[in-house]
C-alpha cells in the first residue's frame, strides 16, 4: 500500500482506538438527540455523515488567505510547506525546533470523524487523520508548572494576502488549558479523506478540538509552547465580549449578535434544514473538564 503520510506511516499503523472513539461519538450523538442510542438510527447517522471533500475544501475560514469562504481554496496554494518545522518550547523537558516528520515520527495516526461547529453557526463533518496532541506533549515532557498550551500559525506575508492586508493581528494564535490539550479527543490533524492536509484546511498540521468552536482549531502550526499563564488568543483579543477563551460549543450561551441554539449544516441539499446545536458539539465526555465552572461567564 502506498505511503500516504508525511511521516511514512500508513493507515495500517493506526491503532483501533480511533474507531472505538468514533463509535462512542455516534452513541453520544444519538443519545443527545434523544434517539435511544442506536448508531444505526437515521438521525444519528446523518449527524456523522461526512461532508464531501469538495465541501470541506471549498468552504473555509483561513483569514491569512482572505476573509471570504472561497478565498482559502483560491489563494492557499501559495502556502509554502516545504521543510516545515514546529518549535516546541516553554515548560518542557525536550524543547527544540523539529522537522514535522520528526515531531510525529512513530506516533499513531488515527481516523477521527468529527463534527466541526463554527462560531458563525454553520457546521460540517470531517473525516480527519491525525495524532493525539497528548502523544506529542508526552514526548516533549510537560513540566509540572505548565498549565496551558499556546499555538502559533505560520506567517508568510509574501504568500498570504490576508496578512499583507492586516485583516487580523497575525500570527494567528490559540490556546488550550493543559487538561483540554491532553484529552484524547484533541488531535493534531495531518490529513483528511486519507489525503495529506489540503493547504486551505491548514497544511501540513493543524489542531482539531471538536467540542469547541472552530476558531480554536488553529491551522498550519509552527509553534507549540507550554506556559503557566492563560495565553493570548486571536479572536478573544480582538473582541473579548464576543469570543471567549474557552469557546466550548454551547447552545445556551448566545453570541452577542446571533443565537447559538442551532446551526446550518453545510451541504445536504434539499434536507439541509437547520439542526439543533448540541452541548459540547455532542462530545459529552468532556463535561467533566468544566465541572464547577460558570459556563456563561467563562464562555
Ligand atoms: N487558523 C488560522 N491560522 N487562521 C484562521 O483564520 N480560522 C478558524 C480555524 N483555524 C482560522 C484558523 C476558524 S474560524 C474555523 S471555523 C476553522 O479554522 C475552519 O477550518 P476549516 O476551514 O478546515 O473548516
Amino acid at each position: 500500500m502506498a505511503h500516504r503520510w508525511t511521516n511514512d506511516l500508513t493507515r495500517a499503523d493506526a491503532t483501533p482506538r480511533g474507531l472505538f472513539l468514533n463509535r462512542r461519538q455516534i452513541m453520544a450523538g444519538a443519545g443527545a438527540l434523544g434517539l435511544g442510542g442506536l448508531a444505526g438510527r437515521a438521525g444519528a447517522q446523518t449527524a456523522l455523515e461526512p461532508n464531501s471533500f469538495e465541501e470541506i475544501t471549498t468552504y473555509n475560514n483561513y483569514y491569512e488567505f482572505g476573509t471570504g469562504k472561497a478565498d482559502p481554496a483560491k489563494n492557499a496554494a501559495a502556502l509554502d510547506t516545504t521543510d516545515w518545522t514546529v518549535t516546541v518550547d516553554g515548560l518542557v523537558d525536550n524543547p527544540g525546533t523539529f522537522p514535522l516528520s520528526e515531531l510525529i515520527a512513530g506516533l499513531a495516526v488515527e481516523e477521527r470523524i468529527y463534527r466541526l461547529r463554527c462560531v458563525e453557526a454553520w457546521s460540517m463533518v470531517v473525516p480527519w487523520q491525525g495524532i493525539e496532541l497528548k502523544d506529542i506533549l508526552d514526548r516533549a515532557g510537560v513540566q509540572p508548572n505548565a498549565r496551558y498550551v499556546a499555538f502559533e500559525t505560520a506567517v508568510q506575508p509574501e504568500n498570504m494576502p490576508g496578512v499583507r492586508r492586516g485583516v487580523l493581528d497575525f500570527p494567528y494564535v490559540e490556546g488550550l488549558r493543559l487538561d483540554e490539550a491532553m484529552h484524547p479527543l484533541t488531535i493534531m490533524a495531518t490529513g483528511l479523506y486519507d489525503q495529506p492536509m489540503p493547504k486551505q484546511n491548514g497544511a501540513p498540521i493543524r489542531l482539531v478540538v471538536p467540542w469547541k468552536y472552530g476558531f480554536k482549531s488553529i491551522k498550519s502550526i509552527t509553534r507549540i509552547s507550554l506556559v503557566e499563564e492563560q495565553p493570548a488568543t486571536t479572536w478573544n483579543d480582538l473582541a473579548p465580549s464576543e469570543y471567549g477563551f474557552y469557546a466550548n460549543v454551547n447552545p445556551t450561551v448566545d453570541h452577542p449578535r446571533w443565537s447559538q441554539a442551532s446551526e446550518r449544516r453545510i451541504g445536504g441539499g434539499l434536507f439541509s434544514a437547520r439542526q439543533d446545536t448540541l452541548m459540547y458539539n455532542g462530545y459529552d465526555e468532556v463535561a467533566a473538564l468544566y465541572e464547577g465552572m460558570d459556563l456563561k461567564a467563562q464562555f
